[in-house]
């Protein structure tokens, strides 16, 4: 029977592949977003600095600070990459949240699984690396995606195991066949996954099954307690399965961001470890918008790894900011042994 034998969590936001003094690129970007979300308001960027000022984040935000902090990530990148590397498992269960990527406003599924042979990560278009680049993405659009079009190929009979079990189990998910395209062109595939092939794996295709997540957008993100519960589901899956696969979880994206939270960060941080599934599911939905929403592939992947006996290890929780109203990313890493 197949078994999940490993897992771990880590954010994938584009701070991690720009250098420390450029994070301004980022911060620019900030400074004109009027809808930057923060416990339960919505503020622009001078309201957030006003409500947040005395926690003088300027401090935090120095080149020096910066560098420290970013360093820190890479190391922890750099140790989840080395004990995936040795656990070596058959196949990788990812849960990410689609950024406009594969679904768009005509379709969002609240919970998909991707059951297909193969997905592409296909090199960007000239057009679409100008875009990023406008939006202070260029640094990170090299480690979302290959300067030529990979493929990873994907274990179909598996993930359509997975399909029809949580069906069984009363979560109706939107099943995916094949990667979207349109006019014969793919859709690009998200950063959730990229970003793992590409920073953690260095793109050893290691079989993947995505498991997407409607976290960021209305009205249809489903609730915390419906992501630990689908988590709950999808490891019953995995392990009714009749193959001999080692699988590994993971949790890509999060924990707060644009508006760095900490407090957010480590309640939730800290009741996974201590597998207090009572805090996770009570955690205000509001709280959980924008990109901190992201930090709902952890409670999926959470709700997966009580399904086992694997302990968490919080590697490390990194407050990365880049502005004086607290803007930035908190970045955390962890694997289940
Ligand atoms: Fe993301």
């Amino acid at each position: 029977m197949a078994e999940i034998v490993f897992g771990f969590g880590t954010s994938h936001g584009p701070l991690l592949a720009t250098p420390s003094h450029e994070w301004d690129l980022r911060a620019n970007v900030d400074r004109k977003n009027k809808a930057l979300a923060f416990g339960a308001g919505t503020y622009d960027f001078e309201q957030l600095y006003a409500l947040r000022k005395g926690d003088h984040f300027e401090r935090q935000n120095t080149l020096d600070v910066r560098k420290e902090r970013w360093e820190r990530c890479q190391r922890q990148l750099d140790v989840i990459a080395k004990r995936v590397a040795e656990v070596n498992p058959d196949a990788l269960v990812i849960v990410g949240d689609d950024h406009h990527e594969w679904f768009l406003n005509d379709i969002q599924p609240a919970l998909s699984i991707f059951h297909g042979k193969q997905v592409f990560n296909r090199a960007l278009t000239k057009a679409e690396e100008e875009q990023k680049i406008a939006n202070g993405g260029g640094y990170a659009m090299k480690i979302y995606y290959p300067q030529q079009d990979e493929i990873y190929p994907c274990p179909s009979g598996l993930a359509a195991h997975m399909v029809n079990q949580v069906v069984q189990d009363d979560f109706d998910v939107a099943a995916l066949g094949e990667q979207p395209a349109d006019n014969g062109v793919l859709r690009q595939l998200g950063h959730s996954y990229g970003f793992i092939y590409r920073r953690i794996l260095m793109s050893k295709p290691v079989p993947l099954i995505p498991i997407l997540v409607n976290t960021y957008y209305p009205p249809n993100q489903p609730t915390p307690k419906r992501c630990l519960e689908f988590g709950r589901a999808v490891a019953r899956a995995i392990k009714s399965w009749s193959g001999p696969e080692r699988v590994a979880v993971v949790a890509s994206g999060g924990v707060s961001h644009f508006v760095v939270d900490e407090d957010f960060d480590r309640r939730l941080l800290d009741a996974m470890q201590r597998r207090d599934y009572g805090v996770l599911a009570g955690e205000p939905d509001v709280h959980f918008r924008s990109g901190t929403s992201e930090t709902k592939n952890w409670l999926v992947v959470a709700g997966m790894l009580a399904e086992t006996n694997l302990d968490m290890d919080l590697l490390d929780y990194v407050p990365c900011y880049r502005s004086e109203a607290g803007t930035g990313s908190g970045m955390a890493f962890a694997t289940w042994q």
